[in-house]
Parts: structure tokens; C-alpha cells; sequence
């Protein structure tokens, strides 16, 4: 098993090779009556050029503020987040961030909503309408991109969503449990299509998810989170090379050894070889 301490993984990566690094981050909301919140404490993790890593933990253990974050959206309260070399201070070109649930825009159509993301950063009208074409053809909606959202289903609405992340073309995709309110089918069809648009773009990653399964069979590599205050349990190397089909990499054994390993380390006990792991 690759397991190393919170904040010291991809050690050997060269600087050229990062795409983010998450140094030190810590996090405090405060509320009204003066409560204090710390959602994270302490976090660091790299991530390399067109790595796939996925972050997983218990609810309320600070996935969501951390993607935040990284994107830009909310400060931390102390600790910095670097992308491409840069200090993040604000959201950037170089960042899309595909939300839990889409949160289109009603009165809009699928291309028109793809669009809105380039538009509130000033591009071009017709580099725009080429820019949203491309990445609602990514996505396998073409035929729907003048469909507007109430007439298209959870699953296209949710490609709809990764659509107008990918159209500003960003170095770095950032996804919030992005396929947990779709049905196990168009589940495993989004699985397949976001593996597929990796191979072609070559983007790097970062998914949360809660679902131990996903998170072996599309990432590279899995950052596991513990709550009260949020922080960095550990990190597994998942990577069993790329290309096949998401069924023939389901049923492999590698498959099945990176499972076994990570329910390990998410549950911090032995599973006994003839546990099916459905617990989980
Ligand atoms: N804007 C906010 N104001 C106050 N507290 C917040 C805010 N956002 C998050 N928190 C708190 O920070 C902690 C982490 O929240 P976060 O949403 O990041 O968790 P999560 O790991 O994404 O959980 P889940 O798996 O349920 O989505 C929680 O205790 C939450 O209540
Ligand atoms: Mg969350």
C-alpha cells in the first residue's frame, strides 16, 4: 500500500509537475451568535499535471470548503493555495468548478448556459458560441444544446454543468460529488464520459465523492479527510494505469486490491478477505 503522511505526498514531484498545492490551509467560519466553526485545519496535498484525485471523507469533514477554496470562491483563514505557480486569490480562467447540483439558469438554454460562464468574463461573442459548442459536444449533448434545462434530464443537466466548466478551457477541473443525485446508470455513463474527456484533455482533476468504488476507479490517487477539525487522514495511490473499458476496470483484481486498501484506511481497521465490503 502507498500510504504517506498528511502533506507530503507527490514529495518527489518536481515543482514543474504541480498543478496545485494546497499548503497548510486552515479554515474558520464564524456565525451570528459568535460560534466558531473550524472547518479545516492544517491542510496540504499536491496535485500533478493531469492527475486524477479524488477527496473523500464523512459529512461535514470540509470537502466542499476546500474546493472552494482551491476555486478561488472563499478565502482561507490561514495557509495558501498555489495553481500553476500562482497564488490563488480570487476565481481564475485556470479554474472550473462543477457544483453538487448544476444550478442552471431556467430561462436559458444548454448552450446559452454554457455560454454564461464565458460571457461573465468578457469573451468574445462568436470565440464564445465556438468555446460552448465544443465543450456541449464534449459532454455528448449536441443534439440538446438548444433545449432548455426543465426539458433535459438530471443526468444531461448535470453534463450541462461540466460543459460550462470545460468551455473556459481551465488547466484544472474542480467537481463537488458531481454524479451523487444521478441514477446508477447515468452514473456509470457520466463515470466513462469523465475518463474519456481526461484521456482527450489531459486536465487535471480534483472530485469529491463518497462513494469508495468511484473514487478507486477514476482516480489517480484518493486524499482521505477527517472531520472536527477537517484534515488530511491519509493518502492512497490508486492508479492502475488508464485505457480499457470502466467495466473491464471494475472487475479487475487491481481493482479489487485498491478497494480493499482504501475501505482499510477509511475505516482504520483490517476487512477480512471474505467481507464483501458492502458495509462501506
Ligand atoms: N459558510 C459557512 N458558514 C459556517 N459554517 C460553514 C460554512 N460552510 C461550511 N461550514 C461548516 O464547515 C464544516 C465543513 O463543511 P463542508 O460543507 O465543507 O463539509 P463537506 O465535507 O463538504 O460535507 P458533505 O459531505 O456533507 O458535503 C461543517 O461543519 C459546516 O457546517
Ligand atoms: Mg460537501
Amino acid at each position: 500500500m502507498t500510504t504517506t503522511a498528511p502533506g507530503h505526498s507527490a514529495a518527489d514531484a518536481r515543482p514543474a509537475d504541480l498543478a496545485v498545492e494546497v499548503r497548510q490551509v486552515s479554515k474558520v467560519f464564524g456565525d451570528d451568535r459568535g460560534h466558531r466553526v473550524q472547518a479545516l485545519k492544517d491542510v496540504s496535498f499536491q496535485v500533478r499535471r493531469s492527475e486524477i484525485v479524488a477527496l473523500t471523507g464523512r459529512s461535514g469533514c470540509g470537502k466542499t470548503t476546500l474546493l472552494r477554496i482551491i476555486m478561488g470562491l472563499e478565502h482561507p483563514s490561514s495557509g495558501t493555495v498555489v495553481v500553476d505557480g500562482d497564488v490563488v486569490h480570487g476565481p481564475g480562467l485556470n479554474r472550473g468548478i462543477v457544483f453538487q447540483n448544476a444550478e442552471l439558469l431556467p430561462w436559458r438554454t444548454a448552450l446559452g448556459n454554457v455560454e454564461f460562464g464565458l460571457e461573465a468574463r468578457g469573451v468574445p461573442k462568436e470565440e464564445r458560441r465556438a468555446a460552448a459548442e465544443g465543450a456541449i459536444e464534449l459532454v455528448g449533448l449536441g443534439h440538446a444544446a438548444h433545449r432548455r434545462p426543465h426539458e433535459l434530464s438530471g443526468g444531461m443537466r448535470q453534463r450541462v454543468g461540466i460543459a460550462r466548466a470545460l468551455a473556459i478551457d481551465p488547466a484544472v477541473l474542480l467537481m463537488d460529488e458531481p454524479f451523487s443525485a444521478l441514477d446508477a446508470q447515468t452514473r456509470e455513463n457520466m463515470q466513462g464520459e469523465l475518463l474519456e474527456i481526461h484521456a482527450r484533455t489531459g486536465k487535471t482533476i480534483i472530485f469529491v465523492s463518497h462513494d469508495i468504488d468511484e473514487s478507486v476507479l477514476l482516480a489517480d490517487r484518493v486524499v482521505t479527510l477527517v472531520p472536527d477539525p477537517g484534515r488530511v487522514h491519509a493518502e492512497l495511490d490508486t492508479a492502475f494505469g488508464r485505457g480499457g473499458s470502466l467495466d473491464d476496470r471494475r472487475t479487475s483484481a487491481e481493482f479489487a486490491r485498491r478497494r480493499h486498501e482504501l475501505l482499510q484506511l477509511v475505516h482504520g481497521r483490517q476487512i477480512q478477505p471474505q467481507e464483501d465490503g458492502k458495509s462501506a
